[in-house]
């Protein structure tokens, strides 16, 4: 049981939502004697290819596993550059550093926090390999522009989805654009398993088999081996996801459904609230409103029983220790990104989410306002 009255995440709602097939397909996993590479992992590996309108799919036991094993099944290694933002989770830019290759990192536009492709040309070197954009909040990226830059300079596009799965653009579809998909499958994804798990999903026939073998110690054929991992999304967990794929698109309506309710309720409040590019499909993953005042706003909401949480507060350039005696670089300014860091709040947000939960976390936001209003005469944005 929660001690919030409103809370940021609903797992265990999900789970008793679609308990009597989940147990059913777990303990049909258990009874079945596969376990690992089995037939439930084969059979979500068709499914997500086909949800996503790709040729293949491969499940690996995480997001940051999906972005390590593309890279290095596309050659991406030491003296590599790859153009990224600092504004996303910590695995987009740890998994460049993991092949040994260097980080670039260029600003976020301000509007929708994903990477501003009118700068990424000036970061390109002889060096770049790759652009991996990173989808943030459920938004796509600008993929269009960012693909055009790519192909003028022979770079890979990998995009990070590990929070947009089932978002799409105005003309574009995810994968489409790119040369590969990674996402993650951890429980508080908009699709996630009872545990840790990710996919990789393309196009590219031969990049998927490299990375089927990557995952398995180098091995596509019993007892031989080339240097790989272990990396195998469990059919257990496969299983789990076949049963919640088939309620993404309407989980992901939910979620717009109680995004446009936080939209009006909020609309005249000081916050900044989300952008939606025209024609997008934003799935919101996460809600992110913006303040100067963002702890006051969190803990306010806290002392009302609401869990507000933040993605994500401290810039990955920004970390203690950054970047650890690795090397990274820095083109241009990252303002934007800093800025972002410093205002972003997220306000609970899950597909089962109820209207009145969020008609709470608007009213205490707008208790929130006229207190500040009341104590210094503005509410300040
Ligand atoms: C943008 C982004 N990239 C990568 C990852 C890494 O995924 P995982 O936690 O499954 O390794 C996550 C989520 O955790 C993420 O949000």
């Amino acid at each position: 049981m929660s001690a919030f009255q409103v809370d940021f995440y609903g797992h265990v709602r999900q789970y008793h939502n679609l308990k009597s097939e989940i147990d059913a397909a777990i303990h049909e996993v258990l009874e079945s004697g596969s376990y690992v590479l089995g037939p439930k992992l084969k059979q979500f590996e068709g499914e997500l290819a086909r949800y996503c309108n790709l040729k293949e799919a491969v499940g690996l036991n995480s997001g940051t596993d999906a972005l390590v094993l593309v890279l290095r099944a596309m050659g991406v290694g030491p003296g590599d550059e790859v153009i990224t933002t600092s504004n996303t989770f910590f695995a987009t830019a740890e998994a460049v550093w993991l092949v040994g290759a260097t980080p670039v990192f260029v600003d976020i536009e301000p509007k929708t926090s994903n990477i501003d492709p009118s700068l990424i040309e000036a970061a390109i070197t002889p060096k770049t390999k790759a652009i991996i954009p990173v989808h943030l909040y459920g938004q796509p990226a600008e993929m269009r522009a960012i693909a055009k830059i790519a192909k003028a300079h022979k770079l890979f596009v990998v995009e990070d989805c590990a929070q947009a799965l089932g978002a799409r653009g105005d003309d574009f579809a995810i994968g489409e654009l790119s040369d590969a998909v990674c996402t993650s499958f951890i429980i508080q994804k908009n699709l996630g398993c009872f545990g840790d798990g990710g996919a990789v999903v393309t196009n590219n026939s031969e990049l998927a088999t490299e990375i089927r073998k990557l995952r398995n110690h180098g091995s596509s054929q019993r007892s031989h081996h080339s240097l790989g991992y272990n990396s195998r999304l469990d059919d257990i967990h496969a299983a789990v996801l076949s049963v919640k794929l088939k309620q993404l698109d309407k989980w992901n309506d939910l979620r717009r459904e109680r995004a446009k309710e936080y939209d009006a309720g909020l609309a005249n409040t000081s916050l900044k609230l989300p952008t939606v590019r025209p024609g997008f499909r934003h799935i919101f993953h996460l809600y992110i409103v913006e303040t100067e005042h963002r702890d006051e706003l969190q803990a306010f909401l806290k002392s009302k029983g609401i869990r507000a949480l933040t993605h994500y507060p401290i810039a990955i350039h920004q970390q203690e220790g950054y970047p650890w005696d690795q090397t990274a670089r820095i083109s241009g300014s990252l303002e934007h990104t800093e800025r972002s860091a410093a205002q972003v709040l997220s306000l609970p947000m899950f597909p089962e989410l109820t209207s009145q939960e969020a008609k709470l976390v608007i009213e205490g936001i707008q208790e929130w306002e006229k207190s500040r209003k009341a104590a210094t005469g503005s509410a300040g944005a």
